[in-house]
């Protein structure tokens, strides 16, 4: 795991952006496993900027994204799919029939979950997966368990999570409580990571998933395994790392 020490969380999004960016130069076709929450939305400000002034070109470009809320339509703010077409995918020139976000409303969950790793395994794999981190040391909402979820799967989500994400929910009631997931093995076979903390809220999440056992509690520190991590996190999500 190599650790990038950003300072703030504008220098973290400038960071990410760039590699992100690379990888899009490096391989114009290349898949992009994206995030949503509030951690990226620097990053992909900077990245409309890079193509705004024609540096990069999503044209050629496939998205595969982490997770939606299970239950909200693409009509609604709240969804994943409205987040990125609002951040992303309506400002830059990436083809809406490349973009993929797991489709909230589907009742048979099972099909659901098995039509969306086909379509991540038909995309040839990610080249490239950013990934936030919850509180708990979520990634995707691989929430902490006794075991790790291969797949893409339906996941209860816990009320430390329901809690964080209130914030962008009228009412607490209004938040989703099931959410559709990528599973840790279909993180795990991205041929990059690029995970992103920001804020005093991460440091517990950053310091266990760095400097932690690997453990099904904390679902970020099986990131230890994998062969090409790069975190980029600021100072304040850094504060609890002993190095
Ligand atoms: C979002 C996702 C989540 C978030 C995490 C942090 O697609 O998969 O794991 O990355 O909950 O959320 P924020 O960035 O809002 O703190």
């Amino acid at each position: 795991m190599r650790l990038i020490k950003a300072k703030d969380f504008e220098d973290m999004s400038r960071i990410a952006a760039n590699i992100i960016a690379a990888q899009i130069v490096l391989k114009p076709d290349c898949v992009l496993g994206l995030a949503t929450g509030s951690s990226p939305v620097g990053i992909y400000k900077n990245l409309v900027e890079k193509y705004e002034k024609g540096n990069i070109s999503f044209a050629e470009v496939t998205s595969v994204n982490l997770d939606e809320y299970k239950g909200l339509d693409h009509d609604n703010d709240q969804s994943y799919y409205y987040f990125m077409n609002q951040h992303l995918f309506s400002k830059v020139d990436i083809d809406p029939a490349n973009t993929h976000v797991p489709d909230g409303l589907r009742e048979d969950v099972e099909e659901a979950c098995k039509e969306y790793d086909e379509i991540i395994a038909a995309t040839g794999g990610v080249d490239i997966q950013l990934l936030g981190i919850g509180r708990n040391g979520h990634i995707g909402f691989n929430e902490p368990s006794d075991h790790f979820e291969l797949g893409t799967h339906c996941v209860k989500l816990t009320e430390d999570t329901i809690n964080a994400n209130k914030r962008f929910f009228a009412k607490e009631e209004d938040v989703p409580r099931y959410a559709f997931s990528m599973g840790i093995g279909n993180i795990m076979r991205a041929k990059k990571v690029l995970l992103i903390a920001s804020g005093e809220d991460k440091a517990w999440a950053v310091k266990n998933m760095i400097e932690g056992t690997v453990n099904t509690q904390v679902q970020g520190s099986v990131l230890q395994l994998h062969q090409d991590v790069v975190v980029v996190a600021d100072e304040a999500a850094r504060s609890m790392l002993e190095a």
